[in-house]
Protein backbone atom coordinates (compact mmCIF):
# COMPACT_ATOMS: atom_id res chain seq x y z
CA UNK A 1 0.00 0.00 0.00
CA UNK A 2 1.49 3.64 -0.91
CA UNK A 3 2.03 5.26 2.31
CA UNK A 4 -0.12 8.11 3.40
CA UNK A 5 1.52 11.78 2.90
CA UNK A 6 3.74 12.88 5.93
CA UNK A 7 2.09 15.49 7.90
CA UNK A 8 4.19 17.39 10.60
CA UNK A 9 2.60 19.01 14.07
CA UNK A 10 3.90 19.98 17.49
CA UNK A 11 2.77 19.57 21.30
CA UNK A 12 1.78 23.18 22.27
CA UNK A 13 3.70 23.93 25.69
CA UNK A 14 0.37 23.99 27.55
CA UNK A 15 2.59 22.52 30.84
CA UNK A 16 6.23 24.02 29.55
CA UNK A 17 8.89 21.66 29.20
CA UNK A 18 7.96 18.54 27.76
CA UNK A 19 11.12 16.29 28.92
CA UNK A 20 12.52 18.26 32.25
CA UNK A 21 10.67 20.91 34.05
CA UNK A 22 14.22 22.30 35.31
CA UNK A 23 15.66 23.24 32.24
CA UNK A 24 18.24 26.46 32.20
CA UNK A 25 18.09 26.40 28.07
CA UNK A 26 14.26 26.36 28.66
CA UNK A 27 12.90 28.30 31.90
CA UNK A 28 9.45 27.21 32.50
CA UNK A 29 6.72 29.01 30.38
CA UNK A 30 3.18 27.54 29.25
CA UNK A 31 2.08 31.02 28.65
CA UNK A 32 -0.26 31.87 26.04
CA UNK A 33 2.20 34.55 24.44
CA UNK A 34 4.93 32.01 24.16
CA UNK A 35 2.36 29.13 22.74
CA UNK A 36 0.75 32.09 20.46
CA UNK A 37 4.50 32.85 18.96
CA UNK A 38 5.53 29.07 19.22
CA UNK A 39 2.14 27.89 17.07
CA UNK A 40 2.57 30.69 14.50
CA UNK A 41 6.34 30.09 13.73
CA UNK A 42 5.63 26.50 13.51
CA UNK A 43 3.33 27.37 11.07
CA UNK A 44 5.64 29.68 9.04
CA UNK A 45 7.97 26.61 9.17
CA UNK A 46 5.33 24.14 7.59
CA UNK A 47 4.23 22.29 10.36
CA UNK A 48 0.97 21.16 9.47
CA UNK A 49 -0.95 20.72 12.97
CA UNK A 50 -0.30 21.38 16.54
CA UNK A 51 -2.30 19.26 19.34
CA UNK A 52 -3.33 21.58 22.51
CA UNK A 53 -3.40 18.83 25.14
CA UNK A 54 -6.55 19.43 27.52
CA UNK A 55 -5.98 19.55 31.52
CA UNK A 56 -7.10 21.95 34.12
CA UNK A 57 -4.55 21.72 36.65
CA UNK A 58 -1.06 21.14 35.60
CA UNK A 59 -0.66 17.42 35.98
CA UNK A 60 3.11 17.26 36.22
CA UNK A 61 3.22 19.84 39.31
CA UNK A 62 -0.14 21.48 40.18
CA UNK A 63 1.26 24.52 42.01
CA UNK A 64 2.99 25.32 38.27
CA UNK A 65 1.36 27.37 35.11
CA UNK A 66 -1.37 25.29 32.58
CA UNK A 67 -2.98 26.94 29.65
CA UNK A 68 -6.49 26.50 29.49
CA UNK A 69 -6.85 24.39 26.06
CA UNK A 70 -10.26 25.81 24.88
CA UNK A 71 -9.95 29.19 24.90
CA UNK A 72 -6.15 28.82 23.55
CA UNK A 73 -7.69 27.03 20.39
CA UNK A 74 -10.41 29.29 19.81
CA UNK A 75 -7.63 32.01 19.97
CA UNK A 76 -5.16 30.26 17.45
CA UNK A 77 -7.62 29.67 15.12
CA UNK A 78 -8.16 33.40 14.78
CA UNK A 79 -4.20 34.04 14.47
CA UNK A 80 -3.33 31.21 12.29
CA UNK A 81 -4.07 30.33 8.51
CA UNK A 82 -3.27 26.92 7.51
CA UNK A 83 -2.21 24.74 10.77
CA UNK A 84 -4.94 22.32 12.09
CA UNK A 85 -5.81 23.11 15.33
CA UNK A 86 -6.19 19.91 17.45
CA UNK A 87 -7.50 20.77 20.90
CA UNK A 88 -8.08 17.90 23.71
CA UNK A 89 -11.10 17.31 25.60
CA UNK A 90 -12.02 14.56 28.51
CA UNK A 91 -15.73 14.20 28.13
CA UNK A 92 -16.74 13.91 31.77
CA UNK A 93 -15.61 17.90 31.84
CA UNK A 94 -17.83 19.45 29.35
CA UNK A 95 -21.50 18.32 28.56
CA UNK A 96 -21.37 16.92 24.97
CA UNK A 97 -23.75 19.22 23.61
CA UNK A 98 -21.98 22.33 24.76
CA UNK A 99 -18.46 20.95 23.67
CA UNK A 100 -20.10 20.46 19.93
CA UNK A 101 -21.03 23.74 19.98
CA UNK A 102 -17.63 24.85 21.02
CA UNK A 103 -15.80 22.38 18.32
CA UNK A 104 -18.37 24.05 15.64
CA UNK A 105 -17.52 27.89 16.91
CA UNK A 106 -13.55 26.84 16.27
CA UNK A 107 -14.18 25.40 13.11
CA UNK A 108 -15.86 28.49 11.63
CA UNK A 109 -13.22 30.93 13.48
CA UNK A 110 -10.56 28.55 11.80
CA UNK A 111 -12.01 28.37 8.70
CA UNK A 112 -12.07 24.45 8.99
CA UNK A 113 -8.96 23.51 10.62
CA UNK A 114 -10.51 22.53 13.95
CA UNK A 115 -10.13 19.00 15.57
CA UNK A 116 -11.18 17.28 18.76
CA UNK A 117 -9.03 15.05 20.71
CA UNK A 118 -11.05 12.57 22.76
CA UNK A 119 -9.05 11.41 26.19
CA UNK A 120 -10.33 9.55 28.78
CA UNK A 121 -8.36 10.61 31.43
CA UNK A 122 -5.53 9.62 33.76
CA UNK A 123 -4.71 11.85 35.89
CA UNK A 124 -6.90 11.30 39.06
CA UNK A 125 -6.71 14.64 41.22
CA UNK A 126 -8.31 17.02 38.19
CA UNK A 127 -11.56 15.48 38.21
CA UNK A 128 -11.65 14.23 41.75
CA UNK A 129 -10.84 17.07 43.97
CA UNK A 130 -13.52 19.25 41.05
CA UNK A 131 -16.08 16.41 42.97
CA UNK A 132 -16.65 15.27 39.56
CA UNK A 133 -15.13 11.59 40.88
CA UNK A 134 -12.92 9.36 38.58
CA UNK A 135 -14.59 6.72 37.32
CA UNK A 136 -12.91 3.33 37.03
CA UNK A 137 -11.01 3.02 33.50
CA UNK A 138 -13.31 1.11 31.35
CA UNK A 139 -16.31 2.76 32.68
CA UNK A 140 -14.94 5.95 31.35
CA UNK A 141 -14.70 4.97 27.62
CA UNK A 142 -18.07 3.45 28.31
CA UNK A 143 -19.30 7.45 29.20
CA UNK A 144 -16.62 8.60 26.38
CA UNK A 145 -18.42 6.61 23.69
CA UNK A 146 -21.49 7.56 24.66
CA UNK A 147 -20.78 10.85 25.15
CA UNK A 148 -19.09 11.07 21.44
CA UNK A 149 -22.34 9.54 19.96
CA UNK A 150 -24.12 12.79 20.82
CA UNK A 151 -21.12 15.53 19.79
CA UNK A 152 -20.38 13.68 16.43
CA UNK A 153 -23.95 14.09 14.76
CA UNK A 154 -24.36 17.60 16.19
CA UNK A 155 -20.96 18.33 15.01
CA UNK A 156 -22.69 17.59 11.46
CA UNK A 157 -25.48 19.67 11.97
CA UNK A 158 -27.95 16.89 12.00
CA UNK A 159 -31.10 16.87 14.58
CA UNK A 160 -30.14 14.73 17.66
CA UNK A 161 -32.61 12.74 19.89
CA UNK A 162 -30.79 10.78 22.24
CA UNK A 163 -31.91 8.66 24.95
CA UNK A 164 -28.91 6.56 26.74
CA UNK A 165 -27.37 6.09 30.06
CA UNK A 166 -25.43 9.51 30.64
CA UNK A 167 -27.25 11.58 28.33
CA UNK A 168 -31.07 12.50 27.38
CA UNK A 169 -30.92 14.96 24.25
CA UNK A 170 -33.82 16.06 22.30
CA UNK A 171 -34.72 17.37 18.89
CA UNK A 172 -31.35 19.40 19.20
CA UNK A 173 -29.86 20.96 16.20
CA UNK A 174 -26.66 23.18 15.98
CA UNK A 175 -26.52 26.08 13.54
CA UNK A 176 -24.76 27.48 11.79
CA UNK A 177 -23.55 23.98 10.77
CA UNK A 178 -20.15 23.56 9.41
CA UNK A 179 -19.38 25.04 5.85
CA UNK A 180 -16.20 23.57 5.13
CA UNK A 181 -17.08 19.99 5.61
CA UNK A 182 -18.92 17.61 6.90
CA UNK A 183 -17.32 18.08 10.66
CA UNK A 184 -14.19 18.85 12.50
CA UNK A 185 -11.98 15.86 12.67
CA UNK A 186 -12.15 13.11 15.51
CA UNK A 187 -8.92 12.27 17.09
CA UNK A 188 -8.88 9.31 19.57
CA UNK A 189 -5.94 9.09 22.09
CA UNK A 190 -5.01 5.85 24.43
CA UNK A 191 -3.91 3.09 24.19
CA UNK A 192 -5.97 0.15 25.56
CA UNK A 193 -8.53 -2.25 24.10
CA UNK A 194 -11.54 0.07 25.09
CA UNK A 195 -9.05 2.97 23.32
CA UNK A 196 -8.88 1.04 20.15
CA UNK A 197 -12.30 -0.14 19.81
CA UNK A 198 -13.69 3.41 20.14
CA UNK A 199 -11.02 4.63 18.04
CA UNK A 200 -12.00 2.40 15.17
CA UNK A 201 -15.68 2.64 15.29
CA UNK A 202 -15.96 5.98 16.10
CA UNK A 203 -12.42 8.20 15.23
CA UNK A 204 -11.25 9.36 12.13
CA UNK A 205 -7.90 9.54 13.42
CA UNK A 206 -5.99 7.23 16.18
CA UNK A 207 -2.75 8.90 18.03
CA UNK A 208 -0.42 6.20 19.40
CA UNK A 209 2.26 6.80 22.18
CA UNK A 210 5.96 7.04 21.13
CA UNK A 211 7.04 3.85 21.11
CA UNK A 212 9.78 1.02 18.82
CA UNK A 213 8.69 0.80 15.34
CA UNK A 214 7.77 -3.21 16.09
CA UNK A 215 5.34 -2.06 18.87
CA UNK A 216 3.76 0.59 16.80
CA UNK A 217 3.66 -1.85 13.57
CA UNK A 218 1.43 -4.17 15.43
CA UNK A 219 -0.93 -1.47 16.78
CA UNK A 220 -1.66 -0.20 13.73
CA UNK A 221 -1.80 -3.90 12.57
CA UNK A 222 -5.05 -4.83 15.39
CA UNK A 223 -6.64 -1.86 14.65
CA UNK A 224 -6.79 -1.40 11.06
CA UNK A 225 -8.14 -4.84 11.09
CA UNK A 226 -11.35 -4.22 13.00
CA UNK A 227 -14.34 -4.09 11.41
CA UNK A 228 -15.51 -0.38 10.18
CA UNK A 229 -17.86 1.62 8.17
CA UNK A 230 -16.89 4.77 6.53
CA UNK A 231 -13.01 6.14 5.36
CA UNK A 232 -10.04 3.99 6.31
CA UNK A 233 -8.42 5.14 10.02
CA UNK A 234 -5.39 7.37 9.83
CA UNK A 235 -2.39 6.78 12.23
CA UNK A 236 -0.61 8.97 14.34
CA UNK A 237 2.61 9.26 16.19
CA UNK A 238 3.76 11.41 18.93
CA UNK A 239 7.50 11.10 19.71
CA UNK A 240 10.11 13.82 21.23
CA UNK A 241 12.88 14.12 18.33
CA UNK A 242 16.88 15.08 19.30
CA UNK A 243 18.36 15.33 15.61
CA UNK A 244 21.92 16.71 15.59
CA UNK A 245 24.30 16.62 12.51
CA UNK A 246 25.83 13.13 14.37
CA UNK A 247 24.98 10.37 16.34
CA UNK A 248 26.96 10.93 19.16
CA UNK A 249 25.87 14.50 19.48
CA UNK A 250 22.24 13.32 19.08
CA UNK A 251 23.10 10.86 21.86
CA UNK A 252 25.22 13.37 24.00
CA UNK A 253 21.88 16.05 24.05
CA UNK A 254 19.55 12.36 25.21
CA UNK A 255 21.95 12.00 28.42
CA UNK A 256 21.70 15.48 28.99
CA UNK A 257 17.78 15.58 29.08
CA UNK A 258 17.71 12.50 31.11
CA UNK A 259 20.34 14.17 33.89
CA UNK A 260 17.82 17.29 34.32
CA UNK A 261 14.94 15.01 33.90
CA UNK A 262 16.10 13.31 37.50
CA UNK A 263 16.00 16.27 38.73
CA UNK A 264 12.18 16.57 38.79
CA UNK A 265 12.45 12.45 40.40
CA UNK A 266 10.02 13.94 43.43
CA UNK A 267 7.70 15.68 41.06
CA UNK A 268 7.57 12.65 39.08
CA UNK A 269 6.72 10.36 41.87
CA UNK A 270 3.35 12.59 42.80
CA UNK A 271 2.65 12.26 39.25
CA UNK A 272 3.02 8.63 39.56
CA UNK A 273 0.75 8.42 42.69
CA UNK A 274 -1.96 10.36 40.65
CA UNK A 275 -2.03 8.33 37.79
CA UNK A 276 -4.75 5.49 36.80
CA UNK A 277 -2.79 2.19 38.06
CA UNK A 278 -5.01 0.76 34.96
CA UNK A 279 -3.61 3.42 32.28
CA UNK A 280 -2.09 1.48 29.67
CA UNK A 281 -0.01 4.56 28.40
CA UNK A 282 1.42 4.43 31.53
CA UNK A 283 2.45 0.58 31.28
CA UNK A 284 3.71 1.40 27.92
CA UNK A 285 5.87 4.54 29.03
CA UNK A 286 7.58 2.16 31.66
CA UNK A 287 8.69 -0.26 28.87
CA UNK A 288 11.36 2.11 27.75
CA UNK A 289 13.66 4.41 29.36
CA UNK A 290 12.80 7.97 27.72
CA UNK A 291 12.24 11.73 28.09
CA UNK A 292 9.26 13.35 27.09
CA UNK A 293 5.85 12.76 27.16
CA UNK A 294 3.19 10.66 25.66
CA UNK A 295 5.98 7.90 24.68
CA UNK A 296 8.69 10.66 23.55
CA UNK A 297 11.95 9.48 22.59
CA UNK A 298 10.84 5.41 22.73
CA UNK A 299 10.16 6.25 19.15
CA UNK A 300 13.63 6.27 18.59
CA UNK A 301 13.28 9.56 16.63
CA UNK A 302 17.06 10.52 18.08
CA UNK A 303 19.68 9.98 16.09
CA UNK A 304 22.23 12.50 13.08
CA UNK A 305 19.50 13.78 10.84
CA UNK A 306 20.03 11.08 8.26
CA UNK A 307 18.86 8.51 10.83
CA UNK A 308 16.14 10.48 12.27
CA UNK A 309 14.39 11.39 8.50
CA UNK A 310 14.91 7.58 7.57
CA UNK A 311 13.11 6.30 10.62
CA UNK A 312 10.28 8.83 10.05
CA UNK A 313 10.08 7.19 6.72
CA UNK A 314 9.66 3.74 8.27
CA UNK A 315 7.17 4.49 10.41
CA UNK A 316 5.12 5.96 7.44
CA UNK A 317 5.61 3.10 5.57
CA UNK A 318 3.97 1.29 8.43
CA UNK A 319 0.75 3.88 8.25
CA UNK A 320 1.57 6.54 10.51
CA UNK A 321 0.24 10.11 8.64
CA UNK A 322 0.92 12.71 11.53
CA UNK A 323 3.94 13.15 13.47
CA UNK A 324 3.20 14.89 16.94
CA UNK A 325 6.54 16.22 17.65
CA UNK A 326 7.82 17.59 21.21
CA UNK A 327 11.65 18.78 21.93
CA UNK A 328 13.35 20.49 24.31
CA UNK A 329 14.77 23.69 24.09
CA UNK A 330 11.54 23.44 22.13
CA UNK A 331 11.88 26.62 19.60
CA UNK A 332 15.26 26.06 18.53
CA UNK A 333 15.19 22.30 17.96
CA UNK A 334 12.00 23.11 16.54
CA UNK A 335 13.22 25.23 13.95
CA UNK A 336 16.44 23.07 13.67
CA UNK A 337 14.35 20.21 12.58
CA UNK A 338 12.34 22.22 10.16
CA UNK A 339 15.80 23.11 8.35
CA UNK A 340 17.59 20.04 8.34
CA UNK A 341 14.95 16.56 8.94
CA UNK A 342 11.65 17.80 7.33
CA UNK A 343 13.78 18.49 3.76
CA UNK A 344 15.34 15.23 4.11
CA UNK A 345 12.34 13.43 4.53
CA UNK A 346 11.06 15.05 1.33
CA UNK A 347 14.13 13.65 -0.94
CA UNK A 348 13.48 10.12 0.65
CA UNK A 349 9.81 10.58 0.01
CA UNK A 350 10.43 12.00 -3.68
CA UNK A 351 12.72 9.33 -4.03
CA UNK A 352 10.53 6.12 -3.11
CA UNK A 353 7.88 7.91 -5.60
CA UNK A 354 9.79 8.28 -8.29
CA UNK A 355 11.00 4.54 -8.13
CA UNK A 356 7.26 3.37 -7.44
CA UNK A 357 6.81 5.53 -11.22
C1 LIG B 1 -1.62 11.57 21.73
C2 LIG B 1 -2.26 11.55 23.09
C3 LIG B 1 -2.67 12.73 23.65
C4 LIG B 1 -3.21 12.77 24.92
N1 LIG B 1 -3.62 13.96 25.44
C5 LIG B 1 -4.15 14.01 26.68
C6 LIG B 1 -4.63 15.24 27.21
O1 LIG B 1 -4.61 16.28 26.56
N2 LIG B 1 -5.13 15.23 28.46
C7 LIG B 1 -5.21 14.09 29.22
O2 LIG B 1 -5.66 14.18 30.35
N3 LIG B 1 -4.80 12.91 28.72
C8 LIG B 1 -4.28 12.85 27.48
N4 LIG B 1 -3.88 11.64 26.96
C9 LIG B 1 -3.97 10.43 27.81
C10 LIG B 1 -5.32 9.75 27.72
O3 LIG B 1 -6.27 10.61 28.28
C11 LIG B 1 -5.42 8.46 28.55
O4 LIG B 1 -5.50 8.81 29.89
C12 LIG B 1 -4.28 7.56 28.49
O5 LIG B 1 -3.98 7.26 27.17
C13 LIG B 1 -4.58 6.29 29.30
O6 LIG B 1 -5.59 5.56 28.67
P1 LIG B 1 -5.28 4.13 28.09
O7 LIG B 1 -5.27 3.20 29.24
O8 LIG B 1 -6.39 3.85 27.12
O9 LIG B 1 -3.95 4.26 27.39
C14 LIG B 1 -3.35 11.56 25.67
C15 LIG B 1 -2.97 10.36 25.08
C16 LIG B 1 -2.43 10.33 23.81
C17 LIG B 1 -2.01 9.02 23.21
Amino acid sequence: MTPPPIRFGIWALVHGSRAALRDPDEPYDASWDRNRRLIQEAEALGFDSTLVAQHTINPHHAPQDQLEAWTAAAALAALTERIEIIAAIKPYLYHPVVLAKMALGIEHISRGRFAINLVNAWNRPELEKAGIGFAEHDERYTYGREWLSVVEPLMRGRTLNHDGANFQVTDYTLRPADPYRARPRIYIGGESEPARALAADMGDVWFINGQPIEDVTALINDVAARPRTGPRLRFGLSAFVIARATEAEAHAHHMHLFALASRDIEIRMVQHANTDPKSVMAATMRRTPRVGSNGGTAAGLVGSYDQVAERIVAFNQAGIETFMLQYQPFEAEMRRFAHEVMPRVRRLTGAAERAAE
